[in-house]
C-alpha cells in the first residue's frame, strides 16, 4: 500500500506546476483542481502508475478514468474522432465534457486505464492550472475525481488533503473550484448516450447536435423525504419544509434557487452535513433542468452509497 507517502502541498503556481510534471513523469501521484473538481492525476500510459492511483483511492479497478490531455489533436492521438465528436468537441471544449470513443489502435493509454475496454473516455479541462499541468507534463493525464473511494468529489484541497493525505505525492492547491458536481460525460456511439450528468447541461448539449441524447438503461428517481429527528436537512431554494425546526443541521445549497451555485455548494456540504453526524440526510427536490439533473444524480448516487 501507498500509505504512508510524505504528501507535499503546493499553491498553485510556476513552481506547483513545474513539480507536478516531474512528478507524474516519474510515476507519481498528483492531485490538482479542475473546473469541475479536483483530480488525482498520473500518467495515462504508466500501468505501474495507474495501479498506484486505484490503490491510492481503494477504488475497484475495474471502474475505467478518463484521460485528460491539452486540446483536441492530443486527444486525436488515442481516440478516434467521428464528426459527431468533433462537433461537441469543438462546441465544449476545454470544459466540463467527456466523450468516451473507440481507442486508436495504437493508443498510448495503458490497458488498466480503459480497466480492459476498446473505448477511452477524454476530456480537455478548462481550469488553467489543470491546462498548465498538462502542458508541462506533455503527454495525457488520468484523473479521477481526488477521494477515497465511496467518498463525495473534492472541491477543494482541503478535502483532498482530509482523503488521501499520505497515500499520493503531491497537491497543488488551487483554491475551490467552479462547477462543483463532475463533467458531463456522453458515449459517442451509433446514437449519442448521456453517460453521466454533468456540469455541461444536456440541453446544450441535444441543441449542438440537433437530436436527443439516449439514456442508458436504468433510471430511477430519486424520493424526498421530510426531515425528521436526528436527520440533517438539504435545502434548495426560499420555502421551508414540514419538520426543518427539528433537523440536526439545516444547509442551503442556494437559497435563492440558483442551481450553478447549488452545484458548487454540493458535495462540500454533503461533507458539512456528514461530519455532523447526522443518521441520515434529507434533501428537498431540486429542479431537474440545467444543472439539476447533475445535482439529482449525485444525490440519487449518495443515496445508494456508491461513488
Ligand atoms: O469532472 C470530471 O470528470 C472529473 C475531473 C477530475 O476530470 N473526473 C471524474 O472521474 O469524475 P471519475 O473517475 O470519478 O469518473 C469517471 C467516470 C466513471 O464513472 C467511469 O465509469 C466513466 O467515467 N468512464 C471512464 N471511461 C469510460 C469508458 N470507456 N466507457 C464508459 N464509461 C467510462
Ligand atoms: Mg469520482
Amino acid at each position: 500500500m501507498n500509505v504512508g507517502l510524505k504528501t507535499q502541498i503546493l499553491p498553485a503556481g510556476e513552481a506547483a506546476v513545474a513539480a507536478a510534471g516531474r512528478c507524474l513523469a516519474e510515476g507519481g501521484l498528483v492531485a490538482f483542481p479542475t473546473e469541475t473538481v479536483y483530480g488525482l492525476g498520473a500518467d495515462a500510459t504508466n500501468a505501474d502508475a495507474i495501479a498506484r492511483l486505484y490503490q491510492a483511492k481503494g477504488r475497484p479497478s475495474f471502474n475505467p478514468l478518463i484521460a485528460h490531455v491539452g486540446d483536441l489533436m492530443a486527444g486525436m492521438r488515442i481516440a478516434r474522432f467521428d464528426a459527431t465528436a468533433i462537433a461537441l468537441a469543438e462546441a465544449f471544449w476545454p470544459g466540463p465534457l467527456t466523450l468516451v470513443l473507440p481507442k486508436t489502435r495504437d493508443s498510448a493509454v495503458a490497458d488498466l486505464a480503459t480497466a480492459g475496454l476498446d473505448t477511452v473516455a477524454i476530456r480537455v479541462p478548462a481550469h488553467p492550472v489543470a491546462r498548465a499541468i498538462l502542458r508541462a507534463f506533455g503527454g495525457p493525464v488520468v484523473a479521477p475525481s481526488a477521494n477515497l473511494s465511496g467518498h463525495v468529489s473534492p472541491t477543494t484541497a482541503a478535502h483532498v488533503q482530509s482523503d488521501l493525505m499520505g497515500r499520493i505525492d503531491l497537491i497543488v492547491d488551487g483554491g475551490a473550484v467552479a462547477v462543483g458536481v463532475e463533467s458531463t460525460i456522453v458515449g459517442c456511439f451509433d446514437a449519442p448516450m448521456l453517460l453521466r450528468p454533468g456540469g455541461v447541461p444536456r440541453g446544450e448539449i441535444e441543441r449542438v447536435l440537433g437530436r436527443s441524447l439516449v439514456q442508458p438503461p436504468d433510471d430511477a428517481d430519486n424520493d424526498t423525504s421530510q426531515p425528521l429527528a436526528r436527520e440533517a436537512l438539504l435545502a434548495f431554494g426560499p420555502a421551508t419544509v414540514p419538520g426543518t425546526d427539528s433537523a440536526t443541521a439545516v444547509m442551503n445549497l442556494s437559497a435563492h434557487g440558483d442551481l450553478n451555485e447549488a452545484a458548487a455548494n454540493l458535495f462540500g456540504y454533503l461533507r458539512a452535513l456528514d461530519a455532523k453526524g447526522a443518521r441520515a440526510i434529507a434533501v428537498m427536490p431540486v429542479p431537474h433542468h440545467g444543472l439539476g439533473e447533475a445535482i439529482n444524480d449525485r444525490l440519487r448516487r449518495a443515496a445508494m452509497g456508491r461513488e
